[in-house]
């Protein structure tokens, strides 16, 4: 019998048990990728964009299908969305679909989704997070260097942007060290830096915030960094550039981590603005893992998310 379904915001809306849990699962699923095996999980998941999209729109539109669903991208202007209520538009799409994915610009909208919806709600990046490609990045880190609980995690550059808040709340659900290095003036918004604290203090991890990056970099298991301009920032590129100089992830930077670390960019990436070619595309980058990865971990979610919503049962797989 459905219940309440469960919705994936932001990062903290799965503890790190579920959290581990979805990446078990993901892990199964990718060792299974071309066995052919669909579960009962998602029908018709609704992908909703009001920003543009690669790998998240690519992700979940073959995850899906794998899944033995039928993916339902609405892109911006196709819809009744922004006409009528967002409360409405979930309504409605939650009588049809199983879930919804969306991307969008205010955390707000995606919670008043959540609120009005009837099905999980799945945040595929706002202003504020970016949930699912932390789950695919520790994907990623398992894979490399084992359970990321205890492992330091270094991010440089924009810190107040939605991948620096996912790190850290994401990060600190994993257990691990977060470390996030910018600019005074780019530096993540106090509560999320609180509730990243408050996660940790129960996993085992730890929050640090700072204008050095060499002090986020020392030692650190995982570097890692995110464009210098996010979608809708597009205006400010110069003065970023500039800003965010000091911030740019090349070997003499990686070179202070562990000689064993992992670089990790969600992408899009800028070579020669945040990250260099030689790091990108050099022998610690594991970019292209974790852009996979985004398909087997949002596969997993979706299953896991069906599962906790009383639509599936994922012991007998019906
Ligand atoms: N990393 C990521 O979300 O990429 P897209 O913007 O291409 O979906
Ligand atoms: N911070 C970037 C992430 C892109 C996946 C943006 O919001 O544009």
């Amino acid at each position: 019998m459905p219940t309440s379904p469960r919705h994936f915001l932001v990062d903290t809306d799965l503890t790190q048990q579920e959290q581990s849990e979805v990446l078990d699962l993901a892990r199964r699923l990718k060792a299974d990728r071309w066995a052919h095996r669909p579960y009962a999980g998602p029908q018709t998941v609704a992908l909703l964009f009001d920003k543009t999209s690669t790998r998240t729109r690519v992700s979940f539109a073959t995850g899906i299908a794998d899944l033995g669903g039928s993916p339902l991208v609405v892109n911006p202007g196709e819809s009744q969305l922004g006409k009528e209520s967002v409360a409405d538009t979930a309504r409605v799409f939650s009588r049809m679909v199983s879930t919804i994915v969306w991307r969008t610009y205010a955390q707000e909208g995606l919670e008043e989704m959540a609120a009005a919806s009837d099905v999980p709600v799945v945040n595929g990046l706002s202003d504020a997070y970016h949930p699912c490609q932390i789950l695919a990045d520790l994907l990623t880190v398992r894979e490399h260097r084992g359970d990321p609980a205890g492992r330091t995690f270094a991010y440089l550059g924009d810190a107040a942007n939605n991948m620096a808040h996912s790190y850290l709340l994401g990060g600190a659900t994993a257990g691990m060290h977060v470390r996030v290095a910018g600019p005074e003036g780019y530096l993540p918004d106090p509560a999320v830096v609180a509730a990243a604290e408050e996660r940790a203090a129960s996993t085992g991890g730890s929050v640090r915030v700072t204008t050095d990056p060499d002090e986020a970099l020392a030692g650190a298991d995982v570097v890692c960094t995110d464009t210098w301009v996010s979608m809708g920032q597009e205006a400010e590129r110069e003065a970023r550039a500039r800003i965010f100089a000091p911030y740019a992830v090349d070997a003499a930077a990686l070179a202070k981590a562990d000689p064993e670390a992992v670089f990790l960019h969600c992408l899009p990436a800028f070579r020669g603005c945040e990250v260099t070619a030689e790091v990108l595309e050099g022998p610690q980058s594991v970019v292209w893992d974790e852009a996979e990865n985004r398909l087997h971990a949002q596969k997993a979610l979706l299953v896991w998310l069906m599962a906790r919503s009383g639509r599936y049962d994922l012991a007998t797989g019906s």
